[in-house]
């Protein structure tokens, strides 16, 4: 998840006087939305039915105006901490296999997922050409109710990743505490956070409606949507790699297989190999802006079920009920 800040930031950054009337707009769309004080301490808005940091929502409004996809475009979707990092890493190095010759030259190498894949409602709400064209993927966290029209008429692929919601909330919360810790404030307690994750009140949330709107979609048009779990991609990465390439067009030959080349990319993108890459471990994303925030946190542990390390069972239960009964008649049910 990127970083949140009040939107006074925002507006104050300099931007054209077109671009200024437009922050004024949006912050006078916000400031008529319902309003709660949220996990990292400011104000969430709630905004066609979801939560909103308001720097990500003044980008959702931008977007939702004026994005324009190419109808070539992948978008990777995910609620924050659901392992957006790891798809981004995947889906990259699978598109950009053939003109890299193996993964000694990946620019995930050198670079954060997250900088080799841009973010609609930050990189192309910012700036629209901040993309290569050529590598068709973007990324966001926006619901799939709320996705600008345009990426929908266009008939845009769309990669979705979830995971259990117990490790979702825990990822999270140490995500925000450890960006709240490094602008020296202390974080939220988390049996505070937790009572208001429980109460669909997070960035993006709430999380089972962001869900049900991507897993009812992928229902609708399995074609163009393909939903998949944390869970299922560690259990057997080697097949999502193989159905990732050949979702968004681009399946492995026989050569390709034979030589090894999901092998590599499993590597490559491994959790081991991400966060002991110099980048990753000392590097900083997006370093010039006010947003800034150092690469490591994008890497905890990466495992499943770590929550029962850090709630007790009671916490599991109730939050497995509360998912249980929002997925109710959906045919969803999450790996736990
Ligand atoms: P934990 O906090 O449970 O360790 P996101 O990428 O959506 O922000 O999600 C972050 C979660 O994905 C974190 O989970 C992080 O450790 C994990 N993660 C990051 N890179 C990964 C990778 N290459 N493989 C598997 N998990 C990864």
């Amino acid at each position: 998840m990127e970083s949140s800040l009040p939107s006074t930031q925002i507006l104050d950054s300099g931007e054209s006087a077109e671009g200024k009337n437009e922050a004024k707009n949006y912050n006078e769309v916000m400031s008529t939305l319902p309003k709660v004080k949220s996990l990292n301490g400011y104000d969430y808005y709630l905004y066609q039915g979801f939560w909103y940091a308001p720097f990500f929502l003044e980008g959702l409004m931008s977007v939702q105006e004026h994005f324009n996809p190419q109808s070539t475009d992948i978008f990777v979707a995910s609620f924050p901490k659901t392992g957006t990092t790891w798809l981004k890493a995947l889906t990259f190095a699978i598109l950009t296999r053939s003109r890299l010759s193996g993964s000694t030259t990946s620019a995930l190498l050198s670079k954060l997922p997250h900088d080799c894949v841009p973010f609609l409602e930050y990189d192309l709400a910012q700036n629209p050409s901040n993309r290569d064209l050529a590598i068709p993927l973007v990324s966001t966290h926006v619901p799939y109710s709320c996705l600008p029209k345009s990426i929908i008429s266009a008939s845009c692929k769309i990669i979705y990743i979830c995971r259990d919601a117990k490790d979702a909330f825990v990822s999270l919360w140490y995500f925000l505490a450890k960006q709240r810790r490094s602008e020296n404030v202390e974080p939220l307690p988390l049996e505070k956070s937790f009572e208001l994750f429980c109460n669909g009140i997070a960035n993006y949330g709430p999380y089972w409606d962001h869900l049900l709107g991507y897993w009812r979609a992928s229902l609708e048009f399995p074609e163009k949507i393909l939903f998949l779990t944390y869970e299922e991609m560690k259990k057997d990465t080697a097949a999502h790699v193989k159905k990732l390439a050949e979702f968004m067009g681009c399946s492995f030959t026989l050569e390709e297989e034979e030589g090894g080349e999901v092998q590599m990319i499993i590597s490559l993108c491994s959790f081991e190999k991400l966060s002991n890459l110099e980048v990753n471990k000392n590097g900083k994303h997006r370093p010039d802006t006010s947003i800034a925030i150092q690469n490591s946190i994008y890497f905890r542990k990466g495992e499943i079920g770590d929550w029962a390390n850090h709630l007790t069972p009671e916490m599991g239960a109730r939050l497995d009920d509360i998912m249980d009964q929002k997925l109710k008649g959906s045919g969803l049910k999450l790996p736990r």
